[in-house]
């Protein structure tokens, strides 16, 4: 694995993009006063609500709260992992993303890789025009259009065909000695042990795997005579391709859908076209493995709902039990695990193609809920009308319970829990080892003084110098005041950053969400007048303090006596916050 992206590289990505050309380039902005606009890309709307503002390199919409710097845009728009939208603002700026040292296996320069992947399409075009050009080719589309594909679906998949000759590909685009030994590499050629190479995929139908940008990364070649094996043959790992990372038809759903409201889980290449050739194209396969962790991980940041549909016997079984463990630290309040079990002897390729959509997306609303599954595979092999099995129920289910972050969730699943083995919820919950505190409902946004400080300073950077900076006040309780002096440090500290850049800092702490919501947030505060208004703001909350510290003494003169220092600092108090009341006055 690659080593960590530096801070400093995103800190200089954030200074050189421009977001306006950014999204201008996307969605077409249009000119607004100081800012621009355009109808939001991610909610439906007839009028703009959509902001994009140059000197915050910052976008807002006031319809659906969306907001963020560059990198958050590129995220939601293209639906990107972080490491991913970097890597495509880096392209877009020309730019080699660097990793810090440290980690594994020597660098390949963004140059390298762009060739690796262009390589890649290379063969998936090959693959394609063989379709037409080879002598097998009609056969082949005969194949394809015997499982019921049209050629429009063959088209968007890029299905295409592998001749059975020992090396035509190879010969085709290994043009020179680096050409060819990375075909070796891409294991698109293998070399035998006389050293001979040859291609490594003959005579097959071919599905190009590509990933969340569409780029062709791997393989999936199927025979087409019966009892030949085996059936499918895939491109192993290579410098581009993970297999536990990727999910075949993941690309073509994101095209297919502005958001993708839910996700199938199958488990062929075959299930995955099949359903897009019947109108259900939002269905991914796991290249021949299980479904790991991080391909939860994706799916519940592209969707809410995800349903995993395997056959109905002891395999499928123990798939869905498989994919359920790792989808449990992703069930966040909102999202939604569901599956489906096909009758015997079908796949979701057959019962689509007798039974069509309507049909078929019917067993989909019938589908079980995951804690259903997850209790009946518990149980299956308890008893749980005798004390040992309730007991070991018991032990089983909690680590499970402990690992989903919802709330709401974890308590129905403790309800659950309570009726099979005879207790309350209240007596199981204080066997988790962390209790969730997660909001169901966010409260409404209330700009307090102190968040309009924070919001004026992140909106407004240069306001770092107008007001005092005054660490000793992190000591007081006073919620935010933490945030306000880390912030206003960092804008003295680089006193050229922008809001984007400033935001970015934030991105894995719990303060994110907030400050994006601040930084979106319109003040109405004229140019003139910002600054007058930050330190009356400021002010407030340096009173606030003081006053919360006095209280705080006097308290304690009262219980336990102060000390003649801190006698000394009441008085003090007292007089400063008498004079500061009466210049306000
Ligand atoms: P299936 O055997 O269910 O194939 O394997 P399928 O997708 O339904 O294909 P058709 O309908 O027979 O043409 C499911 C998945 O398991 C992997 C492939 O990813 C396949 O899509 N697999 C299967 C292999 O990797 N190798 C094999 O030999 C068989
Ligand atoms: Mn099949």
């Amino acid at each position: 694995m690659a080593g960590k992206i530096p801070r400093q590289f995103i800190d200089d990505i954030l200074a050189r993009i421009d977001i306006v050309d950014l999204i201008d380039g996307r969605i077409g902005l249009k000119k607004a006063g100081k800012d621009y606009q355009a109808c939001c890309p991610f909610h439906n709307e007839k009028s703009p609500s959509f902001t994009v503002s140059r000197d915050k390199q910052f976008y807002h919409c006031f319809g659906c709260g969306a907001n963020g710097n560059a990198i958050s845009f590129v995220m939601e728009y293209d639906k990107l992992e972080f490491v991913d939208a970097i890597e495509e603002l880096a392209a877009i700026l020309n730019l080699d993303v660097p990793r810090e040292q440290g980690t594994g296996a020597p660098q390949r320069t963004q140059e390298q890789r762009r060739s690796d992947y262009e390589l890649m399409q290379q063969a998936a075009n090959f693959y394609q025009q063989q379709l037409r050009q080879h002598p097998q080719g009609a056969q082949v589309i005969e194949y394809i259009k015997g499982r019921g594909l049209s050629g429009e679906t063959a088209k968007r998949f890029q299905i295409g065909f592998a001749p059975p000759e020992w090396d035509v590909l190879y010969k085709q685009l290994g043009r020179n000695n680096e050409l060819q030994q990375q075909l070796v590499d891409l294991k698109l050629a293998t070399e035998n042990q006389s050293g001979r190479r040859f291609d490594f995929f003959r005579d097959r139908l071919m599905f190009p795997i590509r990933d969340k940008r569409g780029r062709v990364i791997a393989f999936g070649g199927r025979v087409m005579q019966k009892d030949q094996s085996p059936k499918y043959l895939n491109s192993p790992e290579t410098r581009i391709f993970h297999k536990g990372f990727e999910l075949y038809g993941l690309y073509e759903a994101k095209q297919a859908h502005a958001k993708l409201q839910q996700v199938l889980i199958v488990e062929g290449y075959m299930d995955v076209v099949a359903l897009a050739e019947q109108g259900i194209d939002y269905a991914v396969a796991a290249l021949g493995t299980a479904t790991t962790a991080e391909h939860m991980h994706s799916l519940f940041r592209l969707t809410d709902t995800v349903i995993c549909c395997y056959d109905g016997d002891r395999a499928g079984k123990d798939a869905a039990w498989r994919a359920l463990e790792h989808a449990l630290p992703y069930l966040t309040n909102g999202k939604s695990l569901q599956f489906v079990f096909l009758p015997d002897g079908e796949d979701p390729d057959s019962l689509v193609q007798k039974e069509g959509k309507a049909v078929f997306e019917a067993r989909l609303q019938q589908a079980d809920d995951y804690t259903q599954v997850l209790f009946q595979k518990l149980t299956e092999q308890i008893d749980i009308t005798t004390d040992a099995g309730k007991s070991k129920l018991m032990a089983e289910a909690l680590p499970l319970i402990d690992k989903v972050p919802s709330d709401f969730y974890q308590d129905s699943l403790l309800d659950l829990l309570a009726r099979f083995i005879g207790k309350t919820r209240e007596q199981l919950s204080k066997k988790l080892t962390s209790p969730k505190q997660q909001n169901s409902i966010e409260r409404k946004f209330k700009v307090t003084p102190m968040r309009q400080a924070i919001g004026l300073l992140i909106q407004h950077p240069q306001l770092a110098q107008a007001v005092d900076y005054l660490p000793e006040l992190a000591e007081m309780a006073i919620p935010g005041i933490a945030l306000f002096l880390q912030l206003q440090q960092l804008c003295l500290a680089q006193p050229t950053a922008n809001t984007a850049q400033l935001i970015e800092f934030f991105r894995d702490s719990k303060e994110y969400e907030v400050l994006k919501k601040l930084a979106g947030w319109p003040h109405n505060i004229r140019d003139e007048a910002l600054e007058k208004q930050f330190q009356q703001t400021f002010q407030f909350i340096e009173d606030q303090c003081l006053n919360l510290h006095l209280e705080t003494l006097l308290i304690k003169e009262k219980t336990e006596g102060l000390s003649s220092e801190e006698r000394q600092e009441v008085v003090l108090l007292t007089t400063a916050l008498k004079s500061r009341r009466s210049s306000q006055n």
